[in-house]
């Protein structure tokens, strides 16, 4: 059996736990040391996934940014930047999302089997598009990442997303970066949504790491006995 990939998700909120605001516009929460230590982790990654409301409200790179880190990479025999990997119920993806256009690494969608073929049609030469059952399960999607050799993952949001790998158990690392302002907007998504999580009163995460990274702090939680620190 192949293991399944070590699981990082990471995300910034604001003081009061927005990921984002009410508007079109993406809300940048991190700053740019930050964004920084977000491309390293990215480059430590295999993969990087994130959900397609992400995809078609913040059109996302996902892309290592460092030249340096690009070339260790390649020189370590990987792609300059990790696979993108996306979920899908109906499809609705746009072809010409820079998750598609931007970068020549691989892209994996996972998709509802009833809006598969529509979704191959539609991205056809852009991504893999893999039927992932009704619906996509997380817990099945690592196992194919696993057999397309993924040991590391990161999952970058959104709210859906977090929720479903924090309540399936599925994630080994939690970095959380809080910013220093408030959002205060019901209608704005929150992390991570409803659910029944793991970690509760009763059984509390375990803090790994707590950095100030000029006006923001990342926190970082060990969420299974893999995580190291
Ligand atoms: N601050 C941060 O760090 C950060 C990071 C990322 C995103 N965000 C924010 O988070 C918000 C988006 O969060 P969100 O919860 O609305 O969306 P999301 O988690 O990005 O994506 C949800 C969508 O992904 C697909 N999906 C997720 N799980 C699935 C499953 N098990 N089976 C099939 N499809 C599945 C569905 O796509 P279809 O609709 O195509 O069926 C679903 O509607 C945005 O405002 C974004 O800016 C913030």
């Amino acid at each position: 059996m192949t293991t399944r990939p070590y699981v990082l998700l990471s995300c910034a909120t604001s003081l009061d736990g927005y990921l984002d605001d009410a508007t079109d516009e993406r809300l940048l929460l991190s700053n740019s040391d930050d964004l920084d230590r977000v491309d390293e982790v990215r480059a430590g990654c295999d993969a990087i996934l994130v959900g397609a409301t992400t995809v078609r409200r913040d059109d996302p790179r996902l892309l290592v940014r460092s030249a340096r880190r690009r070339a260790e990479r390649v020189a370590a025999g990987r792609p300059a930047s990790p696979t993108r990997v996306t979920l899908t119920g109906c499809g609705d993806l746009d072809p010409t999302a820079r998750f598609f256009t931007v970068g020549d690494t691989e892209r994996i969608v996972y998709c509802a089997s009833s809006a598969v073929e529509k979704t191959r049609d539609r991205l056809a030469g852009l991504a893999v598009v893999v039927d992932a059952g009704e619906p996509v399960d997380p817990a099945r999607t690592l196992d194919d990442l696993a057999a397309r050799g993924v040991r590391r993952l990161m999952v970058e949001g959104g709210v859906s997303v977090h929720a479903q790998f924090l309540t399936a158990g599925l994630a080994d690392e939690l970095h959380l970066v809080v910013a220093p302002f408030f959002v205060g907007d019901h209608r704005a998504p929150r992390f991570a949504g409803e659910g029944r999580f793991p970690w509760h009163a009763e059984r509390r995460a375990r803090l790994a790491e707590v950095r100030q990274i000029g006006d923001v702090v990342l926190l970082r939680y060990a969420l299974s006995d893999r995580c190291p620190g």
